[in-house]
């Protein structure tokens, strides 16, 4: 049995998998329950078509003692949680911190010192418009590592992998954590700023930004032992700029939907690890404040 927490776009496309795939599993929703949510595909195939969600929940209350504890959350939403559900969570355990962004690993493993900690990032797209009704756009890839081992890992990354296939896994899921960190940096904030979409980046005005957010954080990652050069982080980006060019990014759609947005663990995750380590980030630091201020607008 699965525990997937919360009524998102991501946590309805997994219960959809669940019951595509006849595995047992439970939401744990906070806010509406509905029970049924209509799920559409942007991209129609036998395998997704038009389909019923009838989700499965349990209590916010009920002792969460699955197989696995998904959190497919914002990023700022997960520390919080853990905090929130820790109380009734059985330490053996499995969490699965599904989410972009960067949390402080060090506080969630103070937080569960017992539990195995999965830490997964995707490139599915879905997003609800309404509180029974998700739209799944995009089918895309998972990549997965273990924060804090299981006894026996092959198991869990078996169950979990069926939901969001294909997925890697990988024994050093920090480089793969800050690579993505480092294309978030770059498209995230300035598509938001400038109201573009992501294709938009390859034009000149862009590049000395660009170059400049790349800098800062190879010089941390390669603090950090994660060794990586400028020249690699700007081509990943502009090659994802490519790849996505007609498409907003998340940050984007938080802005112009007045949401809080993910840039404090995005961008205000490389300040202060800038902080941290000594490495001046002013490129990050400027894209941190202008969102900040942004955000300040519609609070
Ligand atoms: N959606 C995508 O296409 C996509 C693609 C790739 C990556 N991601 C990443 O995946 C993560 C999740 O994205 P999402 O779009 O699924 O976000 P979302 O739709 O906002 O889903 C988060 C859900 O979790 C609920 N929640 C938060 N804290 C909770 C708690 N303590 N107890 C119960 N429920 C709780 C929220 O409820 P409330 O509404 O009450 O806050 C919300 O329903 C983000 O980091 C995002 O950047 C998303």
């Amino acid at each position: 049995m699965l525990t997937i927490l919360g009524n998102g776009a991501i946590g309805n496309l997994l219960a959809l998998q669940c019951q595509h795939l006849q595995i047992d599993y439970r939401i744990i929703a906070r806010s509406e329950s509905p029970t049924e949510i209509h799920c559409q595909f942007s991209q129609q195939s036998p395998q997704h078509q038009a389909t019923v969600l009838q989700p499965v929940y349990q209590q916010v209350t009920d002792s969460i003692d699955s197989d696995l504890f998904i959190l497919p959350l914002k990023a700022y939403q997960i520390i919080p949680a853990i905090q929130q559900y820790k109380p009734q969570l059985n330490p053996k355990v499995p969490l699965v911190l599904l989410h972009n962004g960067m949390v402080d690993h060090q506080h969630v493993l103070q937080l569960v010192p017992d539990n195995p900690i999965i830490i997964a990032t995707t490139s599915y797209g879905a997003f609800k418009h309404q509180a029974d009704g998700v739209n799944i756009t995009g089918i895309g890839a998972t990549q997965g590592g273990w924060l804090r081992n299981s006894e026996d890992n092959l198991y869990f990354q078996g169950l979990f992998e069926r939901l969001l296939p294909p997925c890697n896994w990988h024994e050093d899921i920090l480089q793969v954590l800050w690579r993505k960190l480092a294309v978030n940096s770059v498209i995230n904030p300035l598509t938001a700023i400038h109201n573009i979409p992501n294709g938009k980046l390859a034009e000149p005005q862009y590049r000395s930004t660009i170059m400049a957010v790349s800098a800062e954080i190879a010089t941390l990652m390669n603090r950090l032992d994660l060794p990586v050069t400028q020249n690699e982080l700007v081509s990943n980006c502009m090659a994802i700029v490519e790849k996505t060019a007609a498409n907003y990014s998340s940050m984007h759609q938080d802005v112009q939907h007045k949401r809080q947005t993910e840039i404090e663990n995005i961008s205000g995750y490389v300040v202060s690890q800038g902080e941290k380590l000594s490495v001046s980030t002013p490129a990050n630091s400027s894209l941190l404040e202008q969102i900040r201020k942004i955000e300040t607008y519609y609070k």
